[in-house]
C-alpha cells in the first residue's frame, strides 16, 4: 500500500461546522480540489487524504485513511472516476455506509434513510454543480431514524454474520 500524505487544512471560519475528510484517486482529483474550497467557504475543516496530483494511483490506497477519520466522527467524501471502486471498497468496513450519489435526491435519501457517513462521487459521471448539490444535501440532511434505524442496525447484523 502507498504511503498517503495527510494534510490538515483549517477552515476559513474559526467556528468550524465540523470536519470533512476527502480521499480520491487520480480520477477524482480535480473535483476533490474544487470541493475542498467549496466546503472551506461553507465553514468546514478539511482533512485531505490524497491523492495530491493527477498521476495514476490505485484507488483502494485512499480508502482506509478516510474510513479511519469517519469512524472517529468526521463525515467523508470519496471520489474516483466512476465512484464504483470507492463504493465497493468503503462498504467493506463495519460501520461505514458509503453512498454513491449523482444528484441531490440520491444524497437526501442516502442521509434520511441510510444515515450515509461517506458520500461517493464519480468525477467522470456527474458535473461539478451536481457534485456540489450532492455535497450540500449530504451535509445538511439529518437521518430520519424510526424504521430506518432498525434497517441500518440490520446491516450491522449482516456484518456480524460474515
Ligand atoms: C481509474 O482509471 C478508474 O478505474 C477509477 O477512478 C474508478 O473509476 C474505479 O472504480
Amino acid at each position: 500500500m502507498n504511503e498517503t500524505i495527510i494534510n490538515i487544512i483549517d477552515s476559513k471560519n474559526e467556528h468550524s461546522k465540523g470536519t470533512l475528510v476527502f480521499g480520491t484517486d487520480h480520477g477524482g482529483f480535480e473535483y476533490k480540489e474544487f470541493l475542498k474550497e467549496v466546503v472551506r467557504d461553507w465553514g468546514y475543516t478539511v482533512i485531505d487524504c490524497g491523492t495530491h496530483s493527477t498521476d495514476s494511483v490505485d484507488y483502494p490506497d485512499y480508502i482506509t485513511p478516510v474510513v479511519k477519520e469517519v469512524l472517529a466522527g468526521a463525515k467523508g467524501v470519496l471520489l474516483c472516476g466512476s465512484g464504483i471502486g470507492m463504493s465497493i471498497g468503503a462498504n467493506r468496513f463495519k460501520g461505514i455506509r458509503a453512498a454513491l450519489c449523482y444528484d441531490g435526491l440520491m444524497a437526501r435519501i442516502a442521509r434520511e434513510h441510510n444515515d450515509a457517513n461517506i458520500l461517493i462521487l464519480g468525477e467522470r459521471i456527474i458535473g461539478k454543480q451536481e457534485a456540489v448539490s450532492c455535497l450540500e444535501v449530504f451535509l445538511n440532511t439529518p437521518f430520519q431514524e424510526g424504521r430506518h434505524l432498525r434497517r441500518i442496525e440490520k446491516l450491522d447484523e449482516i456484518e456480524d454474520y460474515l
